[in-house]
């Protein structure tokens, strides 16, 4: 019933897009991509530079260069890295650079993408489009709990201040902005734990699919 199909799952840093993506693709039996990896890599790689982010010809550069190896680096994240990530996702030669990589992903053999603009730009054709929300203050206290999980010092209300403005960058820049898809189904999962989410989001799919 879904080889071949297309999942996009959209929102804003740490709404639970990624843990939710994922048990999707495994119960519906399809590749996963988190594509939040591919900006992270690419600000990585502008940092490792010495360069700013902001700067668009390293940005692309970097962009341009990206190889798989780059996704599996230990260091993509963190405050300098979503940062960093949210700053090369704002300029639009990065974003054309990635777009062909995602989309022969997700060509294939079908997929499920979890980004920012996967149902808006990426595959606006996609059958099936979630856009995953919660509280800014619910979203904060998740990533305050995840990294304390990973043995990361944080402090709360850093973290949401940074999310804040993460959220800012992502919705106002004037490529490819956070927003939800004209036929997206939205999930608000501020009072959901993961488990419930996943339930709620795979009947979602399953009814759209049907
Ligand atoms: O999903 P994430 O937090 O790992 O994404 C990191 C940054 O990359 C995020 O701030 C916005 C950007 N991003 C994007 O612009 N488009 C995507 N499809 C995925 C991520």
């Amino acid at each position: 019933m879904t080889a071949g199909t297309v999942i996009a799952v959209d929102g804003p840093a740490a709404a639970g897009k990624g843990t939710l993506a994922r048990r999707l693709a495994a119960a519906l039996g399809l590749p996963y991509l988190d594509t939040g990896l591919l900006y992270r890599a690419v600000g990585r790689r502008v940092l490792d530079r010495g360069a700013d982010p902001r700067d668009a010809a390293e940005a692309e550069a970097a962009a341009r260069s990206l190889t798989p190896d780059d996704l599996e680096r230990p260091d993509l994240r963190g405050p300098m890295a979503d940062m960093a990530a949210s700053a090369v996702a704002a300029i639009p030669a990065v974003r054309a650079a990635l777009l062909d990589f995602q989309r022969a992903f997700g060509r294939e053999r079908g997929a499920v993408l979890d980004g920012r603009d996967i149902g808006t730009v990426v595959f606006p054709q996609a059958p099936v489009k979630l856009f995953v929300t919660a509280s800014v203050e619910e979203r904060a206290r998740r990533r305050f709990l995840e990294l304390r999980g990973r043995g990361v010092a944080a402090d709360a209300a850093q973290v949401e201040s940074e999310i804040r403005d993460r959220d800012a960058q992502d919705a106002n820049r004037p490529v490819a902005p956070l927003r939800p898809a004209a036929d997206a189904v939205m999930l608000d999962t501020t009072a959901l734990d993961a488990e419930a989410a996943f339930v709620t989001a795979l009947e979602m799919v399953r009814a759209r699919l049907r």
